[in-house]
């Protein structure tokens, strides 16, 4: 059964509980993390994770796209994150694998993501304790960007590598996911999709999510 994560990054920030609620239908609540460094956008930060957790029952699914995330995983999960991801491109591998070690200390799920640019096979070091890969379908930084179909080849690739080496993992799909896109991503293996715009800029978000999950069924 496909996850639907919608994406905060497109809500109303001064309504964030009302627009928390608009999609309580969904599986996940993705957060989107930017530092101005990694990406070219400033958007929320710890403490917004934690008012967020105060108000919601929801799957908090954190996107983090900050330079050296190791730095931040504790103040994450003490926020309440029950998944934090970490660009595999944000820092060294050694600090790659700090990060997904205090993940697990904390008892959150723990997730690696990768750019457009980055390639398949850069899981591999990982893959058999991850419990989710994302894949970008975007340059990551705003929402409402083209989805790039040249990505389904990446997400073949990780379906193939999760196949083979940590079947139980989900692989998330994040940038441009409309119902056309979304059936195209969950048939190269997606199981997890994130939609902002998609969701947010719908007349009714609950409607928007359930249009999503029929496109994945
Ligand atoms: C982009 C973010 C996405 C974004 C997706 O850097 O990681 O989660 O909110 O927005 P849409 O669905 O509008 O492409
Ligand atoms: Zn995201």
């Amino acid at each position: 059964m496909v996850k639907i994560a919608p994406s905060i990054l497109s809500a109303d920030f001064c309504n964030l509980e009302r627009d928390i609620s608009r999609v309580s239908a969904a599986d996940w609540l993705h957060v989107d993390v930017m530092d101005g460094m990694f990406v070219p956008n400033i958007t929320i930060g710890v403490p917004v994770v934690a008012s967020i957790r105060k108000h919601t029952e929801m799957f908090l699914d954190v996107h983090l796209m900050i330079d050296k995330p190791d730095r931040f995983i504790d103040a994450f999960c003490q926020a309440g994150a029950d998944l934090l991801s970490v660009h595999l491109e944000a820092c060294h591998p050694t600090r790659i694998a700090a990060a997904l070690r205090a993940m697990e200390a904390n008892g959150v799920k723990k997730a690696v993501a990768l750019r457009p640019i980055t390639s398949a096979k850069a899981v591999l070091p990982y893959i058999e304790q991850l419990d989710m890969v994302l894949v970008m379908t975007v340059e990551p930084g705003f929402g409402g960007q083209e989805f790039m179909e040249s990505q389904l080849d990446t997400i073949r690739e990780v379906r193939a590598l999760i196949d083979r080496y940590n079947p139980a993992c989900q692989l998330e799909v994040d940038g441009g996911i409309a119902p056309g896109t979304a059936r195209q991503v969950i048939e190269a293996g997606a199981t997890v999709l994130v939609a902002g715009s998609a969701v947010y800029g719908a007349a009714d978000p609950a409607a928007a999510i359930e249009t999503l999950r029929r496109a994945a069924e």
